[in-house]
C-alpha cells in the first residue's frame, strides 16, 4: 500500500510526503455498547488499514485525495464551522478542529489516503481514518500526544463534529491494537488491562450483511440515553453506582421494578456483556474455544432481545451459523443496526463454512455477503 501511496502523492502533488502514517480498523470481539457505560471490552485491531501520506503547505487549506473513492476534497481550515463537503472530508477537518480546541496549532496540508477497511460495515473505517490523519499530523507538527488522548481526539470528531455520541472503543482499539492478540480494555480507567491470544485452531470470519449501518441515522444515541437513565435511577438508590459498569446483573434484576421495561432490557445487555467479557478472558486462557464461542451466541441473543440493535439480516446470519459444521459461535459486532457479523470457525471447516454461509445468505437477502478472514493486527503507526 505504501508504494502506491507514495507514487500517487508524487503524481498528484508533484513532491514527496513529509509524513506517512497508518491506522487499522477494529473488531469488537465481546462487550457490545459497554464502552460508554465505562465497562470492559475485548477487541482487536485488524490487518485492514487506512494509510495517509501528508505534507505541510504553510497555508490554511487541506487538500486531500482519497484513492479508494477517487475523490478530492479541499477544506478551508480557517472556517470549520460550515458544512464540510464531500462528507468524508469531515473526518480530517474534525481532527484539526479537535486539535485546535486543545490549543494545538496545525495548519494546511496536502494528503493522499488509501484504505482497505470496509466502509460503513462496523469495522471502524472512520476511526482508522481519523487516527491515521491524527498520527500523520503528529509527525508533521512534531506533536507528542499521549495515545489515550489521541483516542479522545478521534472520539471528539464523532461526538462534536458528526453528532454521534459514540464511546472510545473504536479509536482506542485502532491505537492500542496488538498483533496476534485481543486487548482487554477498561473504559473507566481508559487503559488496556491485558492482552490475550486465541488458540490457532479457529479463525474469525467476518460476514458482512451488506446492510450499511449508519449510526448517525440510527438509534445509537437513544440506546445510550436509555443506559444513562437506567444508571441514574440505580445510582439514586445505590451509592456505589455511577454508571452501568458498577451494576451486576444480579443487582439489576433485584431493582427491575424501578426501571421501565426498555431501560431494564438495555441495561441487562450491558451488564451481561461486561460479565461475558471477563468470562471470555478466563476461557481463552484455558483454551476453551467452545465455551468462548457460546458467549458470542449469547451476546447476539442479548442484542436481539434486549438491546434491539440487530436486524433480520444479521439474525439470519447468526441463525445460519447454528446449523453449520465447524461453527463455535457468532454475533453482530460493533454498533449494530446492520453491518457485520463475526463467526468463530474451526480452521479445517473454514472454507466450507464460508461457501455455505455465503450461498444461504445470498438466497435469503439476494446479495452476496462480503466474507473476510480477520487476524488481529498491530495498532496505528507513524512510518
Ligand atoms: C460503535 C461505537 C463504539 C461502541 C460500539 C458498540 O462502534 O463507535 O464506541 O459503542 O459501537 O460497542
Amino acid at each position: 500500500m505504501y508504494s502506491k501511496l507514495l507514487s500517487a502523492f508524487a503524481e498528484i502533488f508533484g513532491s514527496r510526503p513529509e509524513a506517512v502514517a497508518s491506522a487499522p480498523g477494529r473488531l469488537e470481539i465481546l462487550g457490545n455498547h459497554t464502552d460508554y457505560n465505562e465497562g470492559v471490552v475485548l477487541s482487536c485491531a485488524v490487518d485492514q488499514r487506512t494509510s495517509v501520506a501528508m505534507r505541510k503547505t504553510g497555508n490554511e487549506q487541506a487538500v486531500i485525495y482519497d484513492l479508494r473513492a477517487q475523490s478530492q476534497a479541499v477544506v478551508d481550515l480557517s472556517d470549520l464551522s460550515c458544512r464540510i463537503r464531500p462528507k468524508w472530508a469531515s473526518y480530517p477537518a474534525g481532527v484539526v478542529s479537535e486539535l485546535r480546541k486543545r490549543n494545538i496549532k496545525v495548519g494546511g496540508f496536502e494528503a493522499v489516503i488509501d484504505s482497505n477497511v470496509p466502509l460503513s460495515a462496523g469495522m471502524s473505517s472512520s476511526a482508522a481514518f481519523e487516527t491515521a490523519v491524527l498520527f500523520g499530523l503528529q509527525k508533521l507538527y512534531s506533536l507528542e500526544i499521549p495515545p489515550a488522548e489521541s483516542a479522545r481526539i478521534g472520539q471528539g470528531v464523532e461526538n462534536n463534529f458528526l453528532g454521534l455520541k459514540t464511546g472510545l472503543l473504536d479509536q482506542f482499539s485502532s491505537i492500542f491494537g496488538v498483533k496476534d492478540s485481543f486487548i482487554l480494555s477498561d473504559f473507566r480507567t481508559v487503559e488496556v488491562l491485558e492482552t490475550v491470544s486465541m488458540q490457532s485452531t479457529a479463525s474469525i470470519l467476518v460476514v458482512n450483511s451488506m446492510e450499511k449501518h449508519n449510526l448517525v441515522d440510527s438509534e445509537y444515541n437513544s440506546r445510550r440515553a436509555a443506559c444513562e437513565s437506567a444508571a441514574a435511577k440505580l445510582a439514586a438508590r445505590h451509592k456505589e453506582v455511577r454508571t452501568l459498569r458498577d451494576v451486576s446483573t444480579e443487582l439489576l434484576k433485584s431493582e427491575k421494578n424501578i426501571l421501565s421495561d426498555e431501560e431494564f432490557r438495555r441495561a441487562l445487555h450491558v451488564t451481561g456483556e461486561c460479565e461475558r467479557v471477563m468470562q471470555a478472558v478466563a476461557l481463552l486462557k484455558n483454551n476453551d474455544l467452545r465455551a468462548f464461542g457460546q458467549l458470542w451466541w449469547d451476546s447476539h441473543e442479548s442484542s436481539r432481545v434486549n438491546f434491539e440493535n440487530s436486524t433480520p439480516a444479521l439474525d439470519k446470519l447468526i441463525e445460519l451459523s447454528h446449523q453449520l459444521p465447524g461453527a463455535l459461535g457468532a454475533r453482530l459486532s460493533g454498533g449494530g443496526f446492520g453491518g457485520i457479523s463475526i463467526h468463530l470457525v474451526e480452521n479445517d471447516k473454514l472454507d466450507d463454512y464460508q461457501q455455505a454461509i455465503a450461498q444461504s445468505y445470498q438466497e435469503f437477502a439476494r446479495v452476496t455477503p462480503e466474507c473476510i478472514i480477520c487476524h488481529p493486527g498491530a495498532g496505528a503507526q507513524i512510518m
